[in-house]
């Protein structure tokens, strides 16, 4: 029985059973959200020539009713598989989704498909455009027939015309394809790539959208730039399966978009999450006026494992997402909707974690959990904090330093793990000064998986991320538990990293929570709110 699996989530997303991958078109539509994801039917591991378009409703983006596919393939455009793609909602509240279908001659195609039934609000069949394919590469268009995938949400011109962008590749040259149209059904290439950069590899899955440059609110997709407004270029990259993001300045006349501060693909760069999190894809949620981010994470067991289990892959928690007041990076955090399935709430206030100390949270399904703590570090140890190395760039290797720092930190949470702590995957804290006369600091979040599980063959790389806050204020860290899973939100929502883990030991009522100092000096947790979360549908 799947349902009873140690590691089968208690409130993130799965289909039934199965592999799935992609999250695409997501969307609101007369009340309901939609989510659609690339599924294999069949079994547990990607099948690229098999997928189908799977279906999800909801009415509060935590309880979900699963729906027979929305798109299989059928037809010569889509014979080899109905992969990625998006939603628009056109201007007489009409959803349509264009999505890549891999041919006949598994050339990667773009095609259209309407909703059946606009009455039906939970959009149950959909309809093929006779016109399919819509766009197809060739030579003559210089696009690459096996890199040419996953239409975004089209935003719509002042002149009257729609865009997509379209992921795409040339050599190592990574690119996004523009292309417009009057009626949705003949595309017109543009001569300049919305954007592209060399080095990076195949642009899959991108995002364009709008930001408010001082509001938390989101912006339709076609939102019209102006002073008040950045877009944000997102890609995923094959090479590392990370999601990068850009945030810069869309000139609609020219039709080109430039970042800000270009395009870094260094473990710095920004990125949505530092962990597992790939293929996102955001929508704009037009009644509550926000734009939700999706993301797919993927396991970190073995092939055989996920075929043992008979599913593999999740959804994250929708995150609401905006731009940070700095300008520089995106805030993300759970949607609010996620708080209903809280119940008991196990709270600590103004407790002393003594440097080298470990102390249990008590009363809480450890399994299955959302954690908020508040840490203070007093100013007088932050000035004596231990000096960053030199070399110490990659956050991700400074979160690997296993021998106990002399200074402040690693400080945060054990979650899943077991009595004995033989497991535990740490979500911390780590604090440097940023030079001997610096008076500046470098904050380090990091999700350490190495101890997470005594199996020896899963992922268990540690991740880690600076974090872009001040140390003298409250250190804000909050973390989504939930049986294989573990999401985490430093400095409320400006670094996120994601982990999967499979302990053995720390399941069902074995896990414990525990909260750590494993530095030398004290932190307070001037806080601390752990509260048991319900299942969801
Ligand atoms: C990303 C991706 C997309 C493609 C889909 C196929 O994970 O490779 O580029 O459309 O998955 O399932």
């Amino acid at each position: 029985n799947i349902k009873n699996q140690p590691y089968r989530t208690g409130y993130h997303f799965q289909p039934p059973k199965n592999w799935m991958n992609d999250w695409t078109g997501p969307m609101i539509y007369k009340g309901i959200y939609h989510l659609f994801y690339q599924w294999n039917q069949n079994g547990a591991v990607m099948d690229v020539n098999k997928t189908v378009w799977g279906h999800a409703t909801s009415t509060d983006l935590i309880n979900w009713i699963t729906l027979s596919p929305a798109i299989r393939p059928s037809r010569p455009s889509d014979i080899n598989g109905c992969w990625s793609g998006s939603v628009t909602i056109l201007p007489n509240g009409k959803p349509v989704i264009l999505y890549t279908g891999n041919d006949r001659y598994n050339r990667q195609v773009q095609n259209l498909v309407k909703p059946k039934n606009l009455t039906d609000p939970y959009l149950r069949h959909w309809t093929k455009s006779p016109e399919n394919p819509l766009v197809t590469p060739s030579p003559v268009n210089h696009i690459n027939s096996s890199a040419f995938r996953d239409p975004t949400t089209a935003w719509f011109g002042r002149d009257g015309r729609w865009r997509i962008t379209t992921g795409s590749q040339e050599g190592r040259r990574g690119l996004a394809i523009l292309h417009t149209s009057k009626d949705f059904v003949i595309w017109k290439q543009s001569p300049k790539p919305l954007h592209y950069h060399d080095g990076t590899g195949m642009w899959e899955c991108p995002d364009f959208f709008p930001v408010a440059r001082t509001d938390s609110r989101g912006l339709d997709t076609s939102f019209s730039s102006g002073p008040m407004v950045k877009h944000v270029l997102k890609v995923s990259l094959t090479d590392t399966f990370n999601d990068y993001y850009t945030i810069g300045t869309y000139d609609e006349v020219r039709d080109v978009y430039v970042p800000d501060k270009g395009f870094v693909q260094d473990e710095t760069a920004p990125r949505y999450d530092y962990g597992k999190f790939y293929a996102s894809k955001t929508f704009y949620d037009s009644v509550n006026q926000r734009r939700i981010l999706w993301g797919w994470v993927n396991e970190s067991s073995p092939e055989k494992d996920n075929i043992k289990k008979g599913w593999a892959g999740l959804q994250a928690i929708p995150r609401k997402v905006w731009l940070d007041e700095s300008g520089k990076r995106l805030v993300q955090w759970p949607v609010k909707e996620i708080e209903r399935l809280r119940t008991t709430q196990v709270k600590w206030g103004n407790k002393l974690l003594k440097g080298g100390s470990v102390m249990e949270v008590h009363g809480v399904t450890a399994p299955q959990a959302d954690v908020e703590v508040f840490f203070k570090v007093s100013g007088f140890d932050l000035e004596k904090a231990d000096v960053i190395e030199p070399g110490w760039t990659d956050p991700q290797l400074i979160c690997s330093q296993r021998n106990a720092s002399s200074g402040l930190g690693p400080f945060g949470l054990m979650v899943l793990a077991s009595k004995n702590m033989e497991e535990y995957t740490s979500v911390n804290i780590r604090i440097f000064r940023a030079g001997e006369n610096s008076k500046e600091h470098v904050v380090v979040m990091c999700s350490d998986q190495s101890t997470s599980s005594l199996e020896k063959g899963n992922d268990k790389t540690t991740y880690g991320a600076f974090l872009d806050i001040s140390p003298y204020q409250p250190i804000s860290l909050r973390t989504l538990i939930d049986k294989s899973i573990v999401e985490s939100f430093g400095g409320k929502g400006k670094t996120c990293i994601t982990s999967r883990v499979y302990p053995k030991l720390a399941i069902g009522e074995r896990t414990h929570l525990f909260a750590f100092n494993k530095g030398s000096q004290n932190v307070n947790v001037l806080s601390l709110s752990a509260w048991s979360m319900k299942s969801s549908l």
